[in-house]
């Protein structure tokens, strides 16, 4: 098994998830029911993050058939700009439903200015996956294509080389030869990640046993911080991504263990603010196991996470 068949095994979750999980949510709309519509939250949750690497094992999916010459690089490089669009609205329905889960808490109710934008970026980052995902299965299936159903001719090295380059590798270009940008970047991604981890252990030596002290609905609070974090290291961590793909990343394992690590990491996070249990921590209490056990998991994931990432040029020879 190698990248390629992790992508197809991934590909479909961008789009048929979202169709489970609009369902979903305008079922729970329909019925008003608060329960349903936070099931559906988490799954926006849940296929925003799964999106990341569909995206990543996608451009290593290109590099594996980059030399097999039925495949028209001018296909695949609309599939990709296309799915590199649908990822920005696919990740911000993501962080929505997640203030979605957290102002749940904080309010006992959800703000209707959420759920309009959760509706609205929800059937964007449908549309636009759905989209994506036509134009990456004409790759490979011309049964499929609008025009003549037929397969490519065999692709031409010269005009391969002029096709017109992808939105993510005009980025990506940037990011490379601009001065500034990928150090500016890096600035950012250490403080995301400064606040990504801070919150982190704040929260889980809390649910650890630490500092009994302080209830958990105090610690609620700075949870969005900790999101925010994140938030900036998708977003400097796919900046890097597209300026040298090839180069530091799909070609080294480790990265992809980071992606797994931040995939489970993630999910992890969620516990936090999905479920009851950690609400019953008022000062003095002590935690439940399931919450010590999410707690300890959530410190190794994101170290695990910071360590991948940290050793990349170590392990693999990225840089
Ligand atoms: C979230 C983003 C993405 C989604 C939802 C997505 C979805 C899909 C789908 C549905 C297919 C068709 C699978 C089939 O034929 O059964 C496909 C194939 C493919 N995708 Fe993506 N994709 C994404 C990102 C990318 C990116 C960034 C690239 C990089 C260029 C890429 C490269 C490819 C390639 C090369 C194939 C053909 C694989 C093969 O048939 O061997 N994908 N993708």
């Amino acid at each position: 098994m190698d990248w390629t068949h992790v992508h197809l095994l991934l590909n479909h979750f961008p789009t048929v998830g979202m169709i489970v999980a609009l369902g979903v949510f305008l079922y729970g709309l329909a019925v008003n029911s608060d329960e349903v519509k936070r099931i559906s939250l988490v799954a926006f949750f849940f296929i925003a993050l799964l999106s990341i690497p569909t995206f990543v094992t996608g451009t290593a999916a290109e590099l594996a058939l980059s030399k097999t010459p039925e495949v028209s690089v001018t296909r695949v490089q609309a599939h990709e700009t296309a799915a590199f669009i649908a990822l920005w609205f696919m990740e911000l329905t993501g962080a929505v439903s997640w203030l979605g889960l957290w102002q749940y808490r904080r309010l006992s109710r959800m703000p209707q200015a959420t759920l309009i934008v959760v509706l609205l970026a929800g059937l964007a980052s449908f549309g636009m996956m759905a989209r994506a995902s036509n134009l990456g299965g004409e790759i490979r299936h011309p049964e499929i294509r609008s025009g003549p159903k037929v397969a490519d001719p065999p692709v031409d090295a010269a005009a391969a080389a002029n096709a017109k380059e992808p939105l993510a590798r005009v980025i990506g270009d940037a990011m490379v030869n601009v001065t500034w940008t990928w150090a500016a970047s890096e600035t950012v991604h250490f403080i995301g990640l400064s606040l990504l981890f801070g919150v982190v252990l704040l929260v889980d030596l809390r649910m650890l046993g630490f500092v009994k002290g302080i209830p958990y609905t105090v610690l609620h609070r700075l949870l969005p911080w900790g999101l925010l974090g994140f938030g900036l290291n998708v977003i400097t961590g796919m900046l890097f991504f597209v300026g040298a793909p090839i180069g530091f990343y799909v070609t080294n394992n480790l990265f992809f263990w980071k992606m797994a690590l931040i995939l489970v990491a993630g999910a992890n996070a969620l516990y936090f603010t999905a479920f009851d249990q950690p609400w019953t921590l008022e000062a003095g209490d002590a935690p439940p196991l399931a919450a010590k056990f999410a707690a300890a998991s959530g410190i190794a994931l994101w170290l695990g996470v910071l360590f991948c990432g940290q050793m990349l040029p170590f392990f693999g020879h990225s840089f």
